[in-house]
């Protein structure tokens, strides 16, 4: 074997998977009433947006040719429905609007679609009178979400709340609006994990009486339940699937790939995008190439491409 590896042509030669830029979708932030980027402190190198400076940064992306990006809104206002989701005039519907008359279909237009950046409380869903999130009550706020999403010019949605049966309203939904062509991607493994923390302050959430999300997102314990999740989504219609975090999933993203032909996504969340950047601001391990490796790995994993907040920086080294 180790003949393979003595030149550098020889390893480009055998080697098994290669990261590109098409595999790359970056996820960003835009923020109501901001007139200039304001740098988010736990994630070094992404800001909360303006309107007008995501499209520069959508320009800046698709210059260097990464396929897609997904959005995420923070409102100025919230309420205890987060009724701003779906909101026409709404910050995400906004900037889809914007991206969708200047960038046409030349680059893929995702958005998260869930109501924890609009909600008073914190939470990804409508809380009931003992405090817990109630599943079906939520179900008609994400699918009034995705046709706003999907009439605002999204050409993906892709539902993160983690409610049951979540998948099918949203179809259902988009059908009836007569928005045939919009994609699902199901984040249909999504676990309860404390990498997201740098996420809720880029959103500037905080979840209610100390809250977690155990309630309805994922126990890191148990793998065969994202599968039976996974299967549930692409039952009720989902296009894709995502396996969120990544690092700490690559067995949930193998068993996925194994099974399934539809494409796979994973989510290298803010956590993992943090730890890399703070250790290499200390000189403690070479920050652009533990990038490298890391989404290298995810795609040998299994997954067809992977939201990063890399891409940018990656699209460049790879250029
Ligand atoms: C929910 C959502 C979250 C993330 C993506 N969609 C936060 C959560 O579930 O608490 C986290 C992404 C990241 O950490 O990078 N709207």
């Amino acid at each position: 074997m180790r003949r393979l590896r003595q030149t550098e042509a020889i390893r480009n030669l055998v080697a098994e998977v290669n990261l590109t830029v098409n595999d790359l979708v970056a996820p960003l932030f835009v923020r109501e009433d901001l007139s200039e980027p304001v740098p988010i402190d736990s994630l070094p190198g992404v800001s909360q947006h303006s309107q007008e400076s995501l499209i520069a940064e959508v320009d800046r992306l698709a210059t260097l040719g990464v396929p897609g990006v997904i959005l995420f809104g923070i409102p100025a206002e919230k309420d205890p429905e987060g009724s701003e989701s779906w909101n026409p005039e709404g910050v995400v519907q906004v900037a889809l609007g914007n991206l969708r008359q200047r960038f046409g279909d030349d680059i893929v237009l995702m958005a998260d679609l869930c109501v924890d950046e609009y909600t008073s409380h914190g939470h990804c869903g409508i809380i009931d009178a003992h405090g817990r999130v109630d599943n079906d009550e939520t179900l008609d706020l994400y699918a009034n979400a995705a046709v706003a999403q999907a009439e605002a010019g999204a050409h993906i949605v892709a539902p993160s709340g983690m409610m049951d049966g979540q998948v099918l309203v949203i179809r259902d939904a988009l059908d009836e609006a007569e928005q045939t062509d919009v994609s699902i991607l199901a984040y249909s493994a999504k676990y309860a994990s404390a990498f997201y923390g740098p996420f809720r302050d880029a959103v500037d959430v905080t979840i209610a009486d100390g809250g977690n999300r155990s309630g309805y997102q994922q126990d890191w314990r148990n793998g065969r339940e994202a599968l039976e999740e996974i299967r549930l989504d692409v039952g009720e219609g989902a296009d894709m699937i995502m396996v969120k975090p990544a690092m700490s999933y690559l067995d949930i993203v193998t068993r996925a790939r194994m099974e399934l032909d539809i494409p796979i996504a994973a989510y290298h969340v803010s956590g993992e995008y943090a730890m890399v950047k703070a250790a290499a601001a200390n000189g403690w391990i070479d920050g652009d190439v533990a990038a490298l490796e890391q989404l290298t790995a995810i795609k040998r994993a299994g997954a067809d491409f992977i939201l990063t907040y890399f891409a940018g920086d990656i699209a460049q080294r790879l250029a």
